[in-house]
């Protein structure tokens, strides 16, 4: 297929997502490379909503290791359970922060980083990574974000 990423403009959110959604798909279907994936994922998703920092955390072992991203350098590695990312994989669900300093533990790799949402990415009952979400406003994600990421993710694992 075309690379070329079909965003529409002056739209609700939700219609950007189900209009990436498909392009998503096309864009991973038939390529069994996790990095490539991930790779594409992270750049479309800058592309249609211009995240602050948008990347995946691969599950090496006992810890996540940064995978493919978009945006500022970010740390390396994540000890389960540690931080939004460590917890969301330690838990198997998706965290919605709306305020990262009131989330107990919270790892700064920016400090313009205000809210932030994680989705963990599972092969059958266990995560194998975990997509991570930076906002640099308040309150940013809400359940819209979580529905369309957590299928976004649900596309390979
Ligand atoms: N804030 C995350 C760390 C990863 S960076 O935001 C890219 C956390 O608390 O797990």
């Amino acid at each position: 297929m075309a690379e070329d990423l079909h965003i529409p403009h002056g739209v609700s959110k939700e219609e950007v997502y189900k209009a990436l959604y498909p392009q998503l798909q096309a864009l991973t279907d038939g390529e069994p490379d996790l990095i490539a994936n991930m790779a594409n994922i992270t750049s479309a998703l800058k592309e249609a909503f211009g995240f602050f920092w948008v990347g995946f955390y691969r599950v090496v072992d006992d810890k996540l290791v940064l995978g493919p991203f978009q945006g500022p350098p970010a740390c390396t590695r994540i000890m389960y359970g540690k931080g939004v990312c460590g917890t969301a994989w330690k838990e198997g669900r998706t965290l919605i922060v709306p305020d990262v300093d009131k989330f107990p533990g919270h790892i700064a790799c920016s400090s313009l980083s205000r809210s932030e949402i994680v989705i963990p990415v599972k092969k059958g009952d266990s995560v194998t990574a975990v997509l991570d979400v930076d906002s640099d406003r308040p309150d940013h994600f809400d359940e819209i974000d979580a529905f369309y990421l957590e299928k976004i993710c649900s596309l390979f694992g």
